[in-house]
């Protein structure tokens, strides 16, 4: 498979922008994102930490081979919350964003309310529209790129913007791209969400994941993991990215660039891509 990015990948490299979406293909593995065959017409590819690399417009009707997503019920009362960590000062940014996501249902509820509140977020003309997700796996050692790409069992993949008519079309950990970017310098938002579980049975469960806040250019700001319980009522509650901070500065590191739409960043991956390889 990581040949398989490999090869797409540096066909990518040589050529030019994206003409025809390509049909989805199935993966094979458990990774969101959907990976065009090798050799592939246009750059659409997918990094194997499922940083966004180019994407295109919104395409009503484009959903990934798992279909739509399913609506989640029946669920069972649970709340999982994520606390990003204080210590995260962000280089590119110069910002430290703090807050909380929370994520409730109720016993045999449909859809998994959730309650946000980040502050500190930098400037959105410079950095932004910041988008967040949850991202498929949780945080490891504070950093951020350790999550993967985000948490789709569809396997819609990153080739084309959610369409905000349809979430069912959109990835299920796409939050920003269902219910609306950040902004502002401090962002609250509560809205249900229908495809997003408690069940630790369901593919959509997020309750064992992470929430990944990005810039515009898809650099990975801060990051938290999902536990269960709400923001400091329960010890076993967050949470943050395992105690030292999300590396996420500037340029300055392989994991930073590998979440970037440079050519010198798509260089990068393809160099870390081949250590993955080797
Ligand atoms: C996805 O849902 C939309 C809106 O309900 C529907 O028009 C479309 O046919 C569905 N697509 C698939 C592949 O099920
Ligand atoms: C932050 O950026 C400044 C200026 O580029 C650099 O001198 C400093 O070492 C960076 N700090 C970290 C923690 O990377
Ligand atoms: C959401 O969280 C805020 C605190 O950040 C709290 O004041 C508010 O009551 C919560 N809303 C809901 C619907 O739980
Ligand atoms: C998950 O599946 C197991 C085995 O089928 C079942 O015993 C359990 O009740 C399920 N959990 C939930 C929350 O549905
Ligand atoms: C999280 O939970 C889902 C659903 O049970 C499971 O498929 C996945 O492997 C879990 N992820 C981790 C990192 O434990
Ligand atoms: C949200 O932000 C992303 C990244 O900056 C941007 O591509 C997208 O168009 C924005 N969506 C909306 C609805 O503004
Ligand atoms: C607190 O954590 C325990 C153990 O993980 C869990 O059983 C309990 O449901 C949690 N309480 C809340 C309010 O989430
Ligand atoms: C969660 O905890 C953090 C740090 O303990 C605090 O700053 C924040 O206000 C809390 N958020 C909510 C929603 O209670
Ligand atoms: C972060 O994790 C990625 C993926 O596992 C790895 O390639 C990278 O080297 C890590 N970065 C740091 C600074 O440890
Ligand atoms: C991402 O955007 C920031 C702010 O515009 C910029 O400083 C940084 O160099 C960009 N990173 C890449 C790799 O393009």
């Amino acid at each position: 498979m990581y040949k398989t990015l490999l090869l797409a990948g540096l066909v990518g490299l040589a050529s030019a922008k994206p003409q025809v979406p390509p049909s989805p293909v199935l993966l094979t593995t458990t990774k969101a994102g959907v990976v065009p065959v090798a050799p592939t017409p246009f750059p659409g590819v997918e990094t194997i930490e499922g940083a966004l690399i180019d994407d295109g417009p919104a395409l009503p009707g484009f959903v990934g081979p798992g279909g739509n997503a399913t609506v989640q019920s029946n669920l069972p009362a649970a709340t999982y919350s994520a606390v990003l960590p204080s210590t995260n000062f962000d280089n590119l940014t110069g910002s430290t964003i703090t807050g909380t996501i929370v994520g409730m249902a109720m016993q045999g509820g449909q859809g998994v309310m959730f309650n946000i509140s980040f502050s500190g977020l930098p400037d959105a003309a410079m950095y932004g529209p910041l988008v967040y997700h949850i991202h498929e796996m949780p945080v490891s050692g504070g950093n951020c790129t350790t999550s993967l790409g985000h948490l789709d069992p569809t396997n819609r993949g990153e080739l084309h913007a959610c369409d905000t008519a349809n979430p069912a079309s959109c990835q299920a950990g796409d939050l920003a791209g269902k219910h609306g970017n950040i902004t502002s310098a401090t962002f609250m938002a509560t809205y249900t969400d229908p495809y997003l579980s408690t069940n630790p049975n369901s593919s959509y469960f997020f309750g064992n994941r992470s929430i990944v806040i990005h810039s515009k250019n898809a650099t990975r700001l801060t990051c938290a993991n999902f536990a269960m319980g709400t923001n400091g009522s329960n010890s076993s509650t967050s949470t943050s990215a395992s105690g030292s901070s999300p590396s996420s500065t500037a340029g300055a590191s392989a994991a930073n660039s590998l979440n970037c739409f440079s050519a010198a960043a798509y260089a990068m991956i393809i160099a870390v891509a081949s250590v993955y390889l080797l």
